[in-house]
């Protein structure tokens, strides 16, 4: 656990929407993380979090398998929230009861607010919440009081004020329930008397503070991938530790189109950082040639970046004078999502899991404790252009994980072009800030089609394009259909080995953001 102060840690019981109530918290300005359900009351004692909150999870208390919570996090006397599985929770390790009623709420429900909490002050009688749950609490543990109802929950809320224990069924965290967010912050700020400090220019301070900690004297290499947070990483550690840091460009051949003349003229020119700009598409086709395992092509192109970085090393300063640490835009759902807490681990992002074993330099993550939305804000007051802060996030493996099967100059090339035609058609028609991201994906196959007077057996293109808010669940976008005919002509048009185009309407999950 991260020792930043006043924070309020949410207990990962393996919900989707763990991650939405740390975002909540924060919203409210209090630092939040997340912690795995395994956590021991020995562990928080010494964390010392100002509150905890227990999220949901997708098994029911009464399974063989369910997670529990260590009964001593009860007698911490630290605050405490319980969220629809952490509320049942609750409520069934302090000897209330949880019962299979038969009759679970999904949805929007009805929820009376009986009782006179503070937590539900200013809310009206009748309250519309989210609900999601099969199992109801039917009886709160003795010295609790019932503070709301619904048709279906008995004991929709429960809490006792002296213990600072409260328990809620439905979930305040998401947007369907109204009063949602103002309920959090208020349990944050009232029941835990968490200060409102977590603001960008405090996330800022903390963070050139931590840097220097950290680097001391030494020299810092900056991996600059021409995405958002790496952009943001590194104007964060210059901040820090000014010329101390060299940033590192590397051209794998497999950026957007512009990127690396985009990085310049930022980062050099703008921002006078020193700047070693490395063309190593030629290695990178090598390291992927023939390879159709997207795990592999991960771990392939994390290798030789890294490799590649202790080369500038070198050559930057002879044994021990050279850069000892390497600044890489790692964020928090990047660490949750790899295999950190109780989530499930998806896949292995290159700038963490992925990393060899050997490698040589000291890691320093400045924004490894923030979501996509707080990256943004922080590079806006940085003084970073709104075109890097704003682009759609770019993973670093970069165009090799929007092409299926073999990664090859000529199938980069033919992907390459039609990314750049997504991407002007949809910010040619004013959508571009209101979509998570919007790409171009290549798969490994070929169909006949008719072009002129003759047939071809050519490459489709898939047209992703998804709305999300941190890249954890993502819907498809509705893309006007004269805007989605737009784009197909062209890419069919202008982009050679191309004669078809698809959109892809799958929402995340079930599939991710990217195709592999
Ligand atoms: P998926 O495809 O898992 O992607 O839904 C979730 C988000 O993560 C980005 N992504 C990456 N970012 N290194 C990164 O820095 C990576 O290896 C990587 N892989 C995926 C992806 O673009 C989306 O925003």
């Amino acid at each position: 656990m991260t020792p930043v102060g006043d924070a309020v840690v949410v207990v990962d019981f393996g919900a989707q929407y763990s991650r939405l109530i740390a975002r909540r918290v924060r919203e409210a300005h209090v630092f939040s993380e997340i912690v795995p359900a395994s956590v021991t009351a020995a562990e928080l004692a010494e964390r010392k979090p100002r509150g905890i909150i227990l999220s949901g999870g997708p098994k029911s208390v009464y399974e063989g398998q369910a997670l529990t919570l260590d009964p001593a996090v009860y007698d911490l006397g630290i605050p405490i929230l319980g969220i629809c599985y952490g509320a049942q929770l609750i409520a069934l390790q302090l000897d209330g009861t949880v019962a299979h009623t038969g009759k679970g709420e999904y949805g929007r429900t009805e929820m009376s607010v009986v009782g006179s909490s503070s937590l539900f002050a200013d809310w009206p009688v009748e309250a519309e919440v989210w609900m999601s749950h099969g199992d109801a609490i039917t009886e709160p543990p003795p010295g609790f009081e019932v503070l709301a109802k619904s048709a279906d929950s008995p004991v929709a809320a429960f809490g006792d004020p002296e213990r600072r224990i409260f328990g809620v069924q439905f979930h305040p965290e998401v947007v369907h329930t109204a009063r949602g967010s103002e309920f959090i912050a208020r349990f944050a700020h009232e029941v835990c008397g968490c200060p409102a400090s977590w603001t960008h220019v405090s996330i800022i301070e903390s963070g050139v503070e931590a840097v220097r900690a950290q680097v001391g004297s030494d020299r810092v290499l900056c991996a600059l991938s021409g995405g958002v947070d790496s952009a943001v990483a590194a104007a964060l550690v210059h901040k820090a530790v000014g010329d101390q840091l060299t940033c590192v460009f590397v051209d794998t051949g497999l950026m957007r189109a512009g990127e690396g003349e985009q990085v310049e003229e930022t980062f050099r020119r703008q921002f006078r950082i020193d700047l070693v700009h490395v063309k190593a598409a030629d290695r990178f086709f090598e390291a992927l040639a023939g390879v159709l395992d997207p795990e592999d092509k991960r771990k392939r192109i994390g290798e030789l970046f890294i490799r590649i970085f202790e080369e500038v090393a070198v050559e930057l300063g002879s044994g021990d004078a050279g850069p000892r640490f390497l600044v890489q835009g790692t964020l928090y759902p990047d660490v949750i999502e790899s295999g950190t807490g109780d989530s499930a681990s998806i896949k292995s992002h290159h700038n963490v899991g992925g990393l060899p074993d050997d490698l040589s330099f000291e890691l320093v993550e400045p924004l490894r404790l923030l979501f996509k939305d707080e990256v943004r804000a922080v590079g806006e007051e940085l003084g970073l252009p709104a075109d890097i802060v704003w682009r759609h996030p770019f993973p670093g493996p970069g165009l090799a994980v929007r092409i299926t099967g073999e990664v090859t100059r000529e199938r980069v090339e033919i992907v390459r072009a039609a990314d750049t035609i997504v991407i002007e058609e949809i910010r040619k028609a004013g959508l571009y800030r209101e979509l998570w991201q919007s790409f171009a994906v290549l798969p490994a196959t070929r169909t006949v089609g008719v072009m002129g007077d003759g047939r071809t057996y050519a490459y489709p293109i898939v047209i992703r394009a998804v709305t999300s808010d941190d890249a954890m669940t993502a819907d498809w976008a509705r893309l006007p259909y004269d805007l989605v005919e737009r784009i197909a002509s062209r890419i069919i048009g202008e982009v050679d080995g191309v004669n078809r185009v698809a959109l892809d309407v799958t929402s995340k999950p079930p599939g991710t953001i990217e195709w592999e």
